[in-house]
């Protein structure tokens, strides 16, 4: 399967969850991958199982280090074909009078400025190399509200307003850009917070697929986003969530 043969894609959030398993299947379908995170332990140790692959530290809700991780990927591999904005935190659970501006300005930041700082730095790698496909990792709390998280909703919500806007400024120079909205996936962001077992049957159970979504099947729809054979998507948003907002 080479249906990303030689692409050159950077992936946020590269070292766990959802990240780690894009980096996984892009390899396998052919792509150099760039991981990124904020643990440089973890990316180094995802990079290292991955033929072509390297590993970025950077906190990607700062300006000035994206910059930087940006203009080095360009130095180390000399094009940029393709990205997911990946990197996110769930913040802390409560309603608006129970959210301290400092979870509020932490979650904006990780999950939603840091996909404008990102977009910001690969597009003119993307445009030198003849264009690009963007991949922005939003929710279906990014369409959809759920209780007592309103800075991760409004964050996730930007994302896919954001997303639009660089597929429509940006269509006509050969670069696409998509989201994707899953629904619970199972990884190390939720995991450690439910670990009754019974909690992830009720999960499952709530799906009209009767299972949950697992971050294999999310990667598969991200690479396939980042792959030509999507040349015709652009500005789309696409879930990941085994139906649950079709009820
Ligand atoms: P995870 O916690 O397993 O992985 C997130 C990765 O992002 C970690 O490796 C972490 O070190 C990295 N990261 C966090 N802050 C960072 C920063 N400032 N700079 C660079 N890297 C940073 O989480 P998971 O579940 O894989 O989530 C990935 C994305 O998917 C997030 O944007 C999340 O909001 C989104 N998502 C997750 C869902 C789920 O149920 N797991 C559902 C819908 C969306």
């Amino acid at each position: 399967m080479s249906e990303l043969k030689d692409m050159v894609i950077a992936v946020t959030g590269g070292a766990s969850g959802l990240g780690k398993a894009i980096c996984l299947r892009a390899t396998e379908l052919g792509a150099k991958v760039a991981v990124m995170d904020l643990n440089a332990a973890a990316a180094a140790e995802v990079a290292a199982g991955l033929a072509g692959a390297r590993s970025y530290a950077v906190d990607v809700s700062d300006a000035g280090q994206v910059n930087a991780v940006y203009a080095q990927i360009g130095a180390d591999f000399g094009r940029l074909d393709g990205a997911v904005n990946n990197a996110g935190i769930g913040g802390e659970f409560g309603p608006v009078t129970a959210c301290s501006d400092a979870n509020w300005d932490k979650t904006i930041a990780v999950n939603l400025t840091s996909v404008f700082l990102c977009m910001k730095a690969q597009l003119p790698l993307m445009l030198a190399s003849g264009g690009g496909s963007i991949v922005n990792m939003a929710s279906l709390a990014g369409l959809l509200a759920e209780e007592a998280l309103p800075a991760y909703i409004a964050s996730k919500h930007g994302v896919v307003g954001l997303t639009k806007s660089v597929a429509i400024d940006y269509g006509k120079q050969n670069i696409r850009c998509n989201a994707v909205c899953p629904s619970f996936i199972k990884t190390p962001m939720v995991e450690s917070g439910f670990p009754d077992p019974a909690f992830w049957q009720k999960m499952g159970d709530m799906h009209p697929i009767g299972r949950m979504v697992t971050a294999e099947e999310v990667a598969d729809i991200a690479t396939f986003l980042l792959s030509k054979r999507a040349g015709g998507m652009t500005g789309s948003v696409h879930l990941a969530d085994g139906g649950a907002a079709a009820k």
